[in-house]
């Protein structure tokens, strides 16, 4: 079976065309792109999955996946190694696409619009579903250049360097970077980096941010620094989160779905719920043996 390992190269940041669909809709001339939410947004959720099956090839990774990402929440994604996590994470901003032989079955709604409908472009897509990876990955530019290259190349039209604070800022990194601001991005600490990298992606106000194992490349302290961040950016934001680590799941997420597999390697959805019921009562034999660390 063909594998790649190629998942931590693509930038979510970079797009220009809006998504031709009534219900995104995305105002490219004025601010970072403003995607208006519809009114009753707390209820609506940002991803539906309906029955979804991933494939690549003839090989099933993901099995009918039913489940909802809700908004101004982060949502953890558990489960053992291989059963199809980033699988799902990569197919919610189209990034397996570039695939060959990958194959979606059921629907995955984005803002209530189709994900695989003729008229979403992926590339506008991946602006508003931003991704944070595990290895932090900014660009070899000036720590400025990296939050002001999504909205530049958005056409971006009010003031720069106040954007570029303000993402910085909601990122918890401004007071570290300030007075550096035209020095290297490949300077910065490791979990510098992936402050940066968040601000990278919010400076373009994305809708949703996917974040696969965001901190499994990084020690302790910044890990916990992570956290708090993605504790004051649900505010704002709606987070899907990837970890291997049941405590950062505990901790950070308001809402945990596991996943295992099958005797086929198909990856399937246990159980989900809040986070304290599954981590402190569970209602699946497998869910239990997996957070108690018995299994996984
Ligand atoms: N590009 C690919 N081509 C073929 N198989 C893949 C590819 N990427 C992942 N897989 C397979 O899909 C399954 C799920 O992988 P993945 O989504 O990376 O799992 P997880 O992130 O939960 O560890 C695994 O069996 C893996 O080998
Ligand atoms: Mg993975």
């Amino acid at each position: 079976m063909a594998q790649t390992t190629t998942d931590h190269e693509t930038d979510g940041a970079a797009a220009v065309v809006p998504i031709a669909s009534p219900s995104i809709r995305i105002d490219v001339a004025g601010g970072a792109s403003q995607v208006e939410h519809p009114t009753d947004g707390a209820a609506e959720p940002v991803v539906r999955l309906e029955q979804v099956s991933c494939f690549y090839g003839s090989f099933r990774a993901v099995r009918e996946i039913s489940t909802e990402v809700r908004r101004n929440r982060i949502t953890a994604l558990i489960g053992p190694s291989g059963c199809g996590k980033s699988t799902l994470l990569r197919t919610l901003n189209r990034m397996n696409d570039l695939v060959p032989g990958f194959k979606v079955e059921g629907r995955l709604l984005f803002e209530g619009t189709d994900l695989f409908d003729r008229s979403v472009d992926p590339v506008a897509l991946r602006r508003v579903v931003g991704m944070v990876f595990q290895k932090p990955n900014p660009f070899p530019k000036s720590i400025y250049d990296n939050v002001a290259y999504g909205p530049r190349i958005n056409g971006y039209k009010g003031k720069m360097d106040e954007l570029v604070e303000s993402s910085l800022r909601r990122a918890a990194l401004w007071d570290e970077v300030k007075d550096k601001l035209k020095q290297s991005a490949l300077a910065l600490s490791g979990g510098q980096q992936q402050r940066l990298c968040i601000a990278r992606t919010i400076a373009v106000e994305p809708d949703l941010i996917l974040m696969d194992e965001p901190c499994s490349a990084l020690d302790p302290r910044a890990t916990l620094q992570i956290e708090d961040l993605m504790e004051e950016l649900k505010e704002r934001y709606t987070i899907l989160i990837v970890t291997h680590n049941m405590q950062q799941a505990a901790r950070a997420s308001d809402h945990t779905v596991f996943l295992t597999m099958g005797d086929d390697r198909a990856g399937y959805l246990v159980e989900e719920g809040p986070t304290t019921q599954i981590f402190t009562n569970p209602r699946e034999r497998l869910t239990e043996e997996y957070v108690s660390g018995r299994f996984g």
